[in-house]
C-alpha cells in the first residue's frame, strides 16, 4: 500500500511537471506522438492545468493513456496481485463477452489489441481476460473508474486462414465484477505494410439468434466466425452458394469459422440459443481493382437490432467515396434513399443484399428509409477514389441511439506512431440536443457541423487524438456516433453503439 501510494505521488509529479512541458510546447509537438507521462492517474487534477487555447485542438483531446504505460501498468497490476486478489475475492466476475479474432492478411506479422474500459464513469473494475483453451493469455487488470486500458493479446489465440470451415476453441473470454466495455484492433506489424482494422465488441447482452451476413468482397477472403456463449448451441447455416443448409451444434467457446473468396453477404445463421456473429475480410480492395488492400471486420447486429431509418456521411473530413451495402430480412422490403436530389428505390427479397457506390460531397448527407428493417454497413473506398483506405461499419439506425451519459472510447495508435493519420469522431444528435453540449475528457471540444437529416439529428464532426477518451453528453439527449482513423494507407472505423 505504502509503495503505490509512493508511486502514485511520483507520477503526479511527473504528470504536473509534464504537463507544464507540454503548455509551453504546444505550438510545436505534434499531438500524436506517445509522451512519457501519465495523464490517467491524476485525469481531474489536469484539467485545470490545460487550458489550451481552443485553436489548437491537440491538449484538449490529449490522449488519457498510452500504450506503453498501458503495459507496465498490466505487469504491475499481475506483480501485485496482493492488493488485486482482495478486490478479486469481494466481488464476483461474469463474462460479458466472449469473441474470436478473425485473421488479418499481413505480410509477417500482426498485432493485436483489445481496449477495456468501464461502462459507468464512477466505477472501478476488476477485469479477467482469457482463453478456456489456453494457459497464456490470462490478464488481470484493474480499471479505474473512466479509464480505459490496452491490452496486446498474443498471436497464437487468433484464427488462421486455415480455420476457415472448421469448429475451433479460439474464443476470447473477458470476465468482471462490473459492466465494461470492450473493443479489438488489428494492424500489421510493419511499418511498410499498411493494415488495419478496429471493432466494437459486443457483449453477450446483445447476442441474438438470427443473423443475415453483410460484409464486402471483390478480391479478397471473405470471413465470418460464429462465436457459442452456451453448451449445446444448435446452429443451422444456409449460404446463397449453396443449396443445402449447414446443421452444426457448438459447446460453449466453441465457434465455427467459414468464408472463402466469395461475398458471403446474405448468409443466414439461425440458432437456439443467442451466439457472436462477426463478418469481414482479411484484406481487400473496396471496390474492386482499387490499388490499396485493408482487412475490415464488424460484430453483426441479429434482426432484432436493425432499423428501418438512417442517415450516411463521410466517416473522413474530406469527399471521400464509399460503398453503402443493404441486406433484408423480409420479402418485399422497399427501400428508398435520397443522395441529394436523387430519390432511388429498390425492393430486396429476405437474404437479397444491395451494393451502391455513393459519390460524396463533402457535407452531403444520404438518407436510407425501409419499409422493413434492414442491416446497412457503409464501406470506405480505398485510396484511388478516397483520400482513406478500405474500413467496414454498421450504420447505428435512427432509433438506436447511446443509452449512456458517459462513455469510454479508444482511438488505436497506428504506425508508424500514427504519424499523418487523422482520426474523427462523427455524432448524430437528436433534436432535442445540440453537439456543442457534448465534451471530450471533459473538455469542451471544436465541432464542423456537417448538417441535419430529415429527422432533424445534426451531425457533426470532430478530430481525436490517440488514446482512451470520455465522451459525455449534457442533458436528455440520444446520440449515435462512429469513430474513424484513417491515411490514404491505412484506415479502420467502428461504431460506439
Ligand atoms: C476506486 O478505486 C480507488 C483506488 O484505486 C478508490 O480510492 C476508490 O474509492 C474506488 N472507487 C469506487 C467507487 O470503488
Ligand atoms: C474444444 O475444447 C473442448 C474441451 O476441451 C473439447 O471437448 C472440444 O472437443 C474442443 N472442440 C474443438 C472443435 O476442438
Ligand atoms: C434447423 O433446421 C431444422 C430442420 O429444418 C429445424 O428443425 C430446426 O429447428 C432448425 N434449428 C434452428 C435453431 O432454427
Ligand atoms: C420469401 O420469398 C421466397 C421466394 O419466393 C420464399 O421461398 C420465402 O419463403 C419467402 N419468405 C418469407 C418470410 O415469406
Ligand atoms: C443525380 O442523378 C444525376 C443523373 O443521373 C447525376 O448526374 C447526379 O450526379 C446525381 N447526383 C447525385 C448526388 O448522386
Ligand atoms: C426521430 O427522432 C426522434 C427523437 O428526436 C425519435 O423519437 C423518432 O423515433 C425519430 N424518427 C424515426 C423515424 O426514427
Ligand atoms: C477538416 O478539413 C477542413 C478542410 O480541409 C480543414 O479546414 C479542417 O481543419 C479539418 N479539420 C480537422 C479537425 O482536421
Ligand atoms: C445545450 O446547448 C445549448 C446550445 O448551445 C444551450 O443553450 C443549452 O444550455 C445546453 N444545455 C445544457 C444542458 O448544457
Ligand atoms: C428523455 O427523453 C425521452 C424521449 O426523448 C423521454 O422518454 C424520457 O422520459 C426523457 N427522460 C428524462 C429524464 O427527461
Amino acid at each position: 500500500m505504502n509503495q503505490r501510494a509512493k508511486m502514485k505521488s511520483i507520477s503526479k509529479f511527473t504528470f504536473t511537471v509534464a504537463c507544464l512541458l507540454y503548455i509551453l510546447c504546444v505550438p510545436t509537438v505534434q499531438a500524436k506522438k506517445p509522451r512519457p507521462f501519465q495523464c490517467t492517474k491524476t485525469k481531474s487534477e489536469s484539467r485545470k492545468n490545460m487550458q489550451a487555447p481552443s485553436s489548437i485542438p491537440p491538449c484538449t483531446h490529449e490522449p488519457i493513456t498510452y500504450e506503453d504505460e498501458m503495459e507496465t501498468m498490466t505487469s504491475t497490476m499481475t506483480s501485485k496481485t496482493d492488493s488485486v486478489t482482495t478486490v478479486n475475492s469481494a466481488t464476483e466476475k461474469t463474462v460479458q463477452f466472449v469473441f474470436t479474432i478473425l485473421p488479418v492478411k499481413c505480410r509477417d506479422t500482426v498485432t493485436t489489441k483489445i481496449f477495456v474500459a468501464t461502462r459507468y464513469p464512477d466505477e472501478n473494475a476488476s477485469v479477467e481476460i482469457f482463453s478456456p483453451t489456453f494457459e497464456t493469455p490470462r490478464i488481470s487488470v484493474f480499471l479505474r473508474k473512466g479509464n480505459g486500458h490496452f491490452l496486446e493479446i498474443p498471436s497464437h489465440i487468433l484464427l488462421k486462414p486455415t480455420d476457415i470451415g472448421q469448429k475451433v476453441n479460439k474464443t476470447l473470454v473477458i470476465a468482471s465484477d462490473k459492466l465494461i466495455v470492450a473493443y479489438g484492433h488489428q494492424h500489421c506489424t510493419s511499418v511498410s505494410n499498411w493494415r488495419a482494422t478496429a471493432f466494437r465488441v459486443r457483449p453477450l447482452s446483445e447476442l441474438g439468434n438470427d443473423y443475415w451476413v453483410l460484409t464486402y468482397q471483390s478480391e479478397g477472403v471473405s470471413q465470418v466466425t460464429i462465436v457459442a456463449a452456451e453448451d449445446n448451441t444448435l446452429l443451422n447455416i444456409s449460404m446463397p452458394s449453396q443449396l443445402e443448409t449447414l446443421f452444426l451444434d457448438l459447446d460453449k467457446h466453441e465457434s465455427y469459422v467459414f468464408g472463402g473468396e466469395y461475398d458471403v453477404s446474405g448468409s443466414h445463421i439461425v440458432t437456439d440459443k443467442p451466439v457472436l456473429t462477426m463478418a469481414g475480410n482479411s484484406a481487400d480492395k473496396i471496390p474492386r481493382g482499387n490499388v490499396g488492400l485493408d482487412p475490415f471486420v464488424e460484430c453483426l447486429s441479429d434482426v432484432t437490432k436493425w432499423g428501418r431509418h438512417f442517415s450516411v456521411v463521410s466517416l473522413m473530413n474530406t469527399s471521400s467515396n464509399y460503398i453503402l451495402k443493404i441486406v433484408a430480412a423480409e420479402n418485399e422490403t422497399t427501400i428508398r434513399w435520397t443522395d441529394g436530389h436523387n430519390v432511388t428505390q429498390i425492393i430486396l427479397g429476405m437474404g437479397k443484399f444491395y451494393e451502391h457506390e455513393v459519390i460524396l460531397h463533402r457535407n452531403s448527407i444520404l438518407e436510407v428509409h425501409s419499409s422493413d428493417p434492414i442491416l446497412v454497413a457503409q464501406f470506405s473506398n480505398g485510396l484511388t477514389s478516397s483520400d482513406a483506405d478500405e474500413s467496414m461499419v454498421l450504420v447505428p439506425p435512427l432509433s438506436h441511439g447511446i443509452e449512456p451519459k458517459v462513455i469510454t472510447f479508444p482511438v488505436f495508435s497506428l504506425p508508424p506512431d500514427g504519424e499523418n493519420v487523422d482520426s474523427f469522431l462523427t455524432v448524430w444528435v437528436s433534436s432535442d440536443g445540440h453537439y456543442g453540449n457534448l465534451t471530450i475528457d471533459d473538455q469542451q471540444v471544436v465541432w464542423r457541423e456537417i448538417g441535419k437529416d430529415s429527422n432533424d439529428s445534426t451531425i457533426a464532426q470532430t478530430y481525436l487524438s490517440v488514446g482512451s477518451h470520455t465522451l459525455s453528453l449534457v442533458g436528455n439527449v440520444s446520440i449515435r456516433a462512429i469513430v474513424s482513423s484513417y491515411h490514404p494507407w491505412i484506415s479502420y472505423s467502428y461504431p460506439l453503439t
